[in-house]
């Protein structure tokens, strides 16, 4: 057969993998670099320093304030952070071993990143994360615990957010510099805004995985697809328990830029905000004529790889990042999104 002898067969690699379970693949790749990147981040100067995830030697005053939120942090940011690694390499592994092209993003390993006590100096100015700028979406708080509302069926809900001022204006979720860590009340809010960005990172995979699974071909791609969301999942689940840990704080001035943040008590008794309510709320799912049913949401499948880089830009993620970053990301979402199931 020839080169045009067929579609499925013209799109095929070498090595088999058909180029929309390779883009299915590719995509998820560049985010879980980018996952592990940010994660490395918080484990130089929170979490637990070891060979497994080296490089840091740690923030004793940064680690003690994630610890008010529960005293096994550091452990958690470790074992997040190494999962990350894996799934990047492991995603990269797999392309190659299918003639396929690995994610790259070395080129843009170039934001400043932190100076305080604790980073892998040889890192300052090579990341490819910025956390020092973040605008956190605290909704999905809301939306897993709301039993009537599912967002791929109610598209313009919206969800209140758990923590209004994160979602506004921009906020350090790590230690800049040493003067950081100096009022132990601002340290706080930093420590704060970690614990509630780490579950808001970590439900974007939680959805984003089923999502892109829809649209593999190959069993095995889908087999990959659908056992690392899970994972995904399994942080999320952590996470969202320990940012109903965080301390409310009225009120907080960043002394460097002037924002205000707010941490309020959620230790109250409206359910869409109860703090120990974290099993996700059954809720509608395919039709609203069908029983309401505990999920993961959302799910759908469309667009949802533009959806989640959107996301984790207006997130200010990538702030810093140059034009070709956001055109080589958006390249592999593009691929990923016009994957379909049985076409290749
Ligand atoms: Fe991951
Ligand atoms: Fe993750």
């Amino acid at each position: 057969m020839g080169l045009l002898g067929g579609s499925r067969t013209a799109r095929a690699s070498r090595g088999g993998l058909p180029s929309g379970d390779a883009a299915l693949l590719r995509f998820p790749a560049a985010l879980e670099l980018l996952e592990a990147d940010f994660w490395i981040q918080y484990n130089e100067l929170g979490g637990i320093q070891d060979p497994e995830v080296p490089g840091g030697t740690g923030n004793p005053l940064y680690t003690a304030a994630l610890a008010v939120l529960d005293e096994d942090m550091d452990q958690y940011i470790h074992d997040n952070t190494d999962d990350e690694i894996t799934h990047h390499q492991f995603l990269n592994a797999y392309l190659m071993s299918k003639g396929e092209a690995p994610a790259n993003l070395d080129p843009f390993r170039t934001l400043m990143g932190s100076t305080a006590t604790g980073v892998n100096t040889d890192l300052i100015g090579h990341r490819l994360t910025n956390l020092t700028q973040l605008t956190v979406d605290t909704s999905w708080w809301t939306r897993y615990r709301d039993d009537s509302h599912n967002p791929d069926l109610d598209p313009n809900h919206v969800f209140p957010q758990a923590v209004p001022t994160l979602g506004v204006n921009q906020h350090t979720a790590i230690p800049r510099t040493d003067a950081d860590t100096s009022d132990p009340t601002f340290l706080q809010a930093i420590a704060n805004t970690a614990g509630f960005h780490f579950p808001t990172i970590e439900q974007g995979g939680n959805s984003l995985y089923p999502s892109l699974a829809q649209r593999a071909t190959h069993e095995e791609t889908i087999r990959i697809l659908i056992s690392i969301g899970p994972t995904e999942t399994m942080h999320f689940q952590t996470w969202s328990d320990k940012a109903g840990n965080a301390p409310p704080l009225m009120d907080v001035i960043d002394p460097v830029t002037g924002v205000h943040v707010t941490f309020p008590d959620l230790d109250v008794s409206d359910p869409l905000l109860k703090k120990n309510l974290i099993m996700p709320e059954p809720c509608p799912f395919l039709d609203p004529s069908l029983p309401i049913c505990s999920i993961i949401r959302p799910t759908k499948t469309q667009g949802v790889a533009m959806g989640a880089l959107t996301f984790l830009t207006n997130m200010g993620l990538f702030i810093g990042q140059s034009p070709a970053f956001f055109a080589y990301m958006t390249g592999l979402a593009q691929a990923a999104d016009h994957a379909h199931h049985g076409r290749g």
